[in-house]
């Protein structure tokens, strides 16, 4: 579903964040992208995205080639990517409803449709008769699920998350991890970059590591949690990757 192929990226600035990063996240599964701050992951992330574009190398995803979309086809790319940020993005000046239906207004998806799926998105975060409350009545965890249901409004086949539970505290951030599960549990490739190892050790799927903008470590889901984590078929290809002691970054 997701493929990174010897990928390079040097942002204008001249920094190097990702030196030769390649791995492969299987059409269904559930990865977490660790590394210390500064590893790269957010920028994995706004690769997979097209917030940014690879300098060399290769990313896939859908067989499709994200060198070939053109600058005017990001959107239409985009509607198959649900984005989860840490400081959740919302409108704060907007109701919850306009929050999560901005993916279908962008597209022009009818009201009445709109309105339907707003619901029903509502609904799996749990926050389902809060719609024309505003963002700034809900807790942190509230509005971190509004967030979420923004992602997945539009149905997209794979949902990334950005440190989607840096803000939450430990039992609101299990929650969030837990309804991530559930997309993925009912087919939505999820990727999710964090730091907060305890966490990720927690939840058990496999995790793509990243040190010195490469990849030092990817492995199979282990640990208790690891029930729901669809031993990828793809198994992760390793590159060059594994130069053990990478902790170089
Ligand atoms: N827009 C940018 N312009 C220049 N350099 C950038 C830009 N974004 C990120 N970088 C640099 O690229 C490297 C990787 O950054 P990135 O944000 O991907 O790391 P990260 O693993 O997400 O870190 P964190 O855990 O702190 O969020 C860092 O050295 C960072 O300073
Ligand atoms: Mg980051």
């Amino acid at each position: 579903m997701i493929r990174f192929d010897r990928v390079a990226k040097r942002y204008p600035s001249g920094r190097e964040a990702l030196a030769e990063v390649s791995f492969e996240v299987g059409a269904g599964e559930m990865v977490f992208l660790t590394g210390h701050s500064g590893a790269g992951k957010s920028t994995v992330l706004k690769l997979i995205g097209l917030v940014e574009r690879a300098t060399r190398g290769q990313v896939l995803v859908g067989g499709q080639n994200l060198a070939g979309i053109a600058r005017a086809g990001v959107p239409y790319y985009r509607r198959q990517i649900g984005m989860v940020f840490q400081d959740h993005k919302l409108l704060h000046d907007r109701p919850v409803w306009d929050n999560v239906a901005l993916p279908l207004v962008i597209a022009g998806v009818p009201r009445r449709e709109a309105d339907r799926r707003v619901r029903a998105a509502l609904d799996q975060v749990g926050l389902l008769g809060r719609e024309r409350g505003f963002p700034i009545e809900l807790s942190t965890g509230e509005q971190q699920r509004v967030g979420i249901a923004r992602a997945v409004v539009g149905k997209p086949p794979i949902l990334i998350a950005d440190e989607p539970t840096g803000n939450l505290d430990p039992d609101l951030a299990l929650e969030v991890m837990k309804l991530f599960r559930r997309f993925n549990e009912v087919g939505v490739t999820v990727v999710i970059a964090s730091h907060d190892v305890h966490l990720v050790e927690r939840f058990g799927v496999r995790r793509v590591a990243l040190a010195g903008g490469r990849v030092v470590e990817a492995e199979a889901a282990t640990g208790a949690g690891a029930a729901a984590a669809p031993s990828s078929p793809s198994s992760a290809p390793k590159p060059p990757a594994t130069d053990a002691g990478g902790a170089r970054a």
